[in-house]
């Protein structure tokens, strides 16, 4: 009741509505009673009514359904290019077992495609919005729901009834208070893989990419609603897409929009609006084919185009005035026999019109297709949440293709033997060299896994040589498959593996080399902490982020790195986070693998309290430790410093306590110098986020970017953090038959879990 009051206030301000008070006629329409200008039917519960309206100060008359208990807002029109003019009453009735729509004269102006032969046909909306024509069994004979006009509720497919050729798409209103087909369309395009496109008239303006098992491949970010169920059938009758919402109290709407933006909203019920949660097209890359044939875009670079690997521009002129249309060529032709494979990640993949899938094959055989057939120029997984099933493309062109810093998939591109670059292998003569022969003055650094040295090889490119240590009992040979897997994993954030080298028993790692060292060395000393602003601290946390994102969803492999901590963050000489040591554990398999994933490894301070106390990980593991991170860079302090007037204190219970008094933003490193409040807060309020106790209370690392890089999402408020001590009396962190084996950790073993996929 307040709520619909204020819904009613609310709604009278709505430019777009006609808001008039409406005569209820009933819940049905049949032949005898038939609904007049006025009146409405409501869906059994109340959440819908049809009835007659008016957008804005038209004269045009329009039947339509809008939400019954909030502002209105019509999801669907029946008589969109059929309005009645000047009218002074319509009526919506059944006639000849379709519903018609009749002018004041009696004149049909409308009716429905559908029809029913029954002696008794019944019309009704449903609570789900659908208005559906039925015979008194129920048997349907026509539903506004595979006639959608802008708008996709939960639970309404999109896309084709192959067997009736029905094709259930949007199209946008002409203006707001004109709901007439406007100039943007979206339906569902089943050429190849079955993916939906965006159209200005008839010019295609957004791909959304296939599905690819877990989202549209050109929309990572719809892994993160986990309020929402999408199914996607692709069959010999069906290719269609749905999204239900898990709890039936979530009202949610798609819509094209009349700029041409595909729009997703969910109702507040707090706030009383409809928060904006996604929408696309969202920057020029998603433009079709932004960058020409072969192009790769990438919002992050400048200019946004380059060229796909083993591709070089067609005319460099009109690239160097930043105009790409004319795309990429090879740089050598295929010779169907000596061809290999290069993957790129993080993408989305091409325009999916000119390729095939088989969702029955494995990656290998789909590798094995693609490599026969000549014309196979790229080939991908159909089903990347399992690793498996099969697009090829064919022929021409790959279109549309561009990269993500948040998740994006994998592709397989067809290259010649000359444009594969393989992972370099390194002579040990060269590393002896580079290193002066591992002298002492080479030396930045020391784990468990063995030394660091800095080197410069020829042509003065810096490098990093991890010598592992020699417990390793890993032959050669998989010790370079697994360095070939790792080199892989390729992502802005993760410190970037240049090659290894082997000899004799040497296992040696090159990595490139980092000028700006680890973040502990700027942020826990008292000078050169200044040098991390707020931009940059903010910059850092993000890069952080989303580095871990790949690593638990993005990646080929799901890795848990279970050993986040400062000194593992390196930077780039612009400041940019990297993660390192993400790939240890798998090169690392020696003797000591099996015991380490019994034993508890990682850092003293970082540890979830499950993985701490029991042993127990996940990428919620990882979350907690991020949080971690995430306090202690806002704050300058380490977990384990002493806080607060002497009381003994760890920085989480140091900065639940300020965010519970309210004053969480004195937990601000001053040396940042200034910051932007709302997301300094933002910041905090995630950190504390990612360490509650309470496993299923974290968010899962997607959710997290999303959280620091949207202003508008709303963040759900933080329980208290593990190893929370109240805040009265000095508690250690960490039951102490455990600390001995942390203790071990802390001296640098780190251990990362890989999980192949
Ligand atoms: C509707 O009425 C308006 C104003 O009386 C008039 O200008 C317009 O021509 C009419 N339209 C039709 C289709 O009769
Ligand atoms: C309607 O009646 C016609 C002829 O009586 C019949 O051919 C048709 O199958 C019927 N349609 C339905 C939907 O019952
Ligand atoms: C969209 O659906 C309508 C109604 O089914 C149909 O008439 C129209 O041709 C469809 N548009 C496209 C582009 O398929
Ligand atoms: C396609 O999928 C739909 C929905 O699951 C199902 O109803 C239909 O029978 C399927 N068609 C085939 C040929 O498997
Ligand atoms: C369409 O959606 C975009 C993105 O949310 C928004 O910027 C634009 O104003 C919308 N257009 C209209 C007419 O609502
Ligand atoms: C390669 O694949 C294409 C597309 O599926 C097919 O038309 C062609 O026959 C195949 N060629 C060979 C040699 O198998
Ligand atoms: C590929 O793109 C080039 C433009 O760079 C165009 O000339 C060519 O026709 C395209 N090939 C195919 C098969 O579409
Ligand atoms: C490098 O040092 C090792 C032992 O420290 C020594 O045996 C070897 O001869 C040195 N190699 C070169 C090229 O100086
Ligand atoms: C490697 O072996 C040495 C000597 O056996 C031992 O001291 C060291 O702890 C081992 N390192 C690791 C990482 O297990
Ligand atoms: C990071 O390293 C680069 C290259 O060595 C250097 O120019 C820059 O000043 C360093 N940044 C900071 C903040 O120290």
């Amino acid at each position: 009741m307040k709520r619909s009051t204020r819904a009613s206030i609310l709604a009278a301000f709505l430019l777009f509505t006609h808001f008039t008070l409406s005569i209820a006629a009933g819940d049905s329409i049949t032949p005898i009673q038939p609904l007049r200008d006025g009146q409405t039917i409501v869906s059994p519960s109340g959440t819908f009514e049809l009835g007659f309206f008016k957008p804005g100060a038209s004269n045009k008359l329009y039947v339509g359904i809008c939400y019954h208990n909030l502002p209105r807002t019509y999801v669907w029109v029946a008589n969109r290019d059929d309005p009645l003019v000047n009218d002074t009453g319509g009526i919506l009735t059944i006639r000849d077992g379709r519903l018609a729509l009749l002018n004041q004269g009696g004149g049909v102006v409308w009716s429905s495609k559908g029809a029913t032969n029954a002696t008794d046909p019944i019309a009704r909306v449903q609570d789900d919005g659908n208005f559906v024509l039925t015979d008194s069994t129920g048997a349907l004979a026509w539903q506004s729901f595979d006639y959608p006009t802008d708008t996709l509720l939960s639970g309404m497919k999109f896309g084709w009834d192959l067997k009736t050729g029905l094709n259930r798409n949007l199209t946008s209103w002409r203006s707001l208070d004109d709901p007439s087909s406007g100039d943007y369309s979206t339906y569902m395009d089943v050429h190849g893989s079955p993916q939906p496109k965006l159209f200005k008239r008839s010019t295609l303006t957004y791909r959304s990419g296939p599905w690819n098992g877990l989202y549209f491949s050109g929309i990572p970010e719809m892994k993160t609603y986990d309020k929402f169920i999408y199914e996607v059938v692709q069959n010999s009758t069906d290719v269609y897409y749905t999204c239900r919402v898990k709890q039936s109290n979530i009202i949610t709407r798609l819509i094209v929009n009349q700029s041409g933006v595909v729009q997703r909203f969910v109702w507040l019920d707090e706030q009383q609006i409809w928060n904006l949660i996604w929408f696309g097209p969202k920057d020029p890359c998603d433009d079709y084919g932004k960058c020409g044939p072969n192009g790769l875009c990438d919002t992050d670079e400048i200019p946004l185009c380059d060229c796909l690997k083993g591709f070089e521009r067609k005319t460099p002129k009109d690239w160097y005035l930043r105009e790409a249309s004319d795309g990429c060529v090879r740089k050598t032709a295929l010779d169907c026999g000596s061809d290999g494979f290069a993957v790129i990640s993080g993408v989305k993949v091409p325009d999916t019109s000119t390729s095939t899938v088989d969702r029955a094959m494995s990656l290998d055989e789909c590798r094995g297709k693609c490599l026969k057939n000549c014309s196979c120029t790229a080939y991908a997984a159909a089903d990347i949440g399992s690793g498996s099933g099969c697009v090829m493309w064919y022929g021409g062109n790959l279109t549309d293709t561009r990269s993500y810093r948040d998740g994006g998939q994998e592709i397989y591109l067809k290259l010649a033997a000359s444009d594969l670059m393989d992972l370099p292998l390194f002579d040990l003569s060269t590393i002896v060299m580079a290193t002066d022969n591992f002298s002492n003055a080479n030396k930045i650094g020391e784990g468990g896994f063995g030394l660091v040295y800095k080197g410069k090889l020829e042509g003065d490119q810096e490098i990093a040589v991890k010598r592992l240590s020699r417990n390793s009992t890993q032959g050669v040979d998989e010790f370079k498959n697994e360095v070939m897997l790792i080199a892989k994993l390729q992502h802005r954030n993760l410190v970037r593996l240049l090659g290894c080298c082997t000899e004799g028993d040497e296992r040696m790692l090159i990595y490139e080399y980092m000028p700006n060292k680890s973040l502990d060395t700027f942020l826990f000393d008292v000078i050169r902490r200044s040098c991390l602003d707020w931009r940059r601290r903010y910059n850092i946390i993000l890069g952080i982020a989303r580095g871990l994102v790949y690593l638990h969803q993005d990646s080929r492999f799901r890795i848990i790195h279970r050993d986040l901590k400062v000194s593992n963050i390196l930077l780039d000489k612009e400041m940019n986070p990297k993660i390192s040591d993400f790939g240890m554990a798998r090169i690392f398999r020696g003797d000591h693998g099996e015991a380490n994933t019994r034993r508890v490894v990682g850092t003293y301070g970082y540890m979830s309290p499950e993985y701490a106390m029991d042993g127990i990980f996940s990428v919620k593991s990882d979350v907690f430790s991020f949080g971690v991170l995430v306090l202690e860079i806002m704050s300058g302090k380490k977990n384990r410093g002493v806080y607060r007037s002497q009381a003994n204190m760890n920085l989480l219970t140091h900065a639940w306590m300020l965010w519970k008094e309210g004053n969480a933003l004195e937990l601000l490193d001053v040396s940042m110098g200034y910051s932007s409040p709302i997301e300094a807060m933002r910041c905090i309020q995630t950190g504390l986020l990612c360490v509650q106790e309470q496993v299923e209370d974290r968010p899962m690392m997607p959710f997290v970017v999303m959280m620091l890089s949207s202003e508008t999402i709303v963040l759900p408020q933080p329980r208290q953090p593990g190893f929370y001590n109240g805040g009265n009396h000095f508690q250690q962190d960490w039951p102490t038959d455990r600390k001995q084996e942390s203790s071990c950790s802390a001296n640098g073993i780190t251990m990362t879990l890989i999980e192949a996929r």
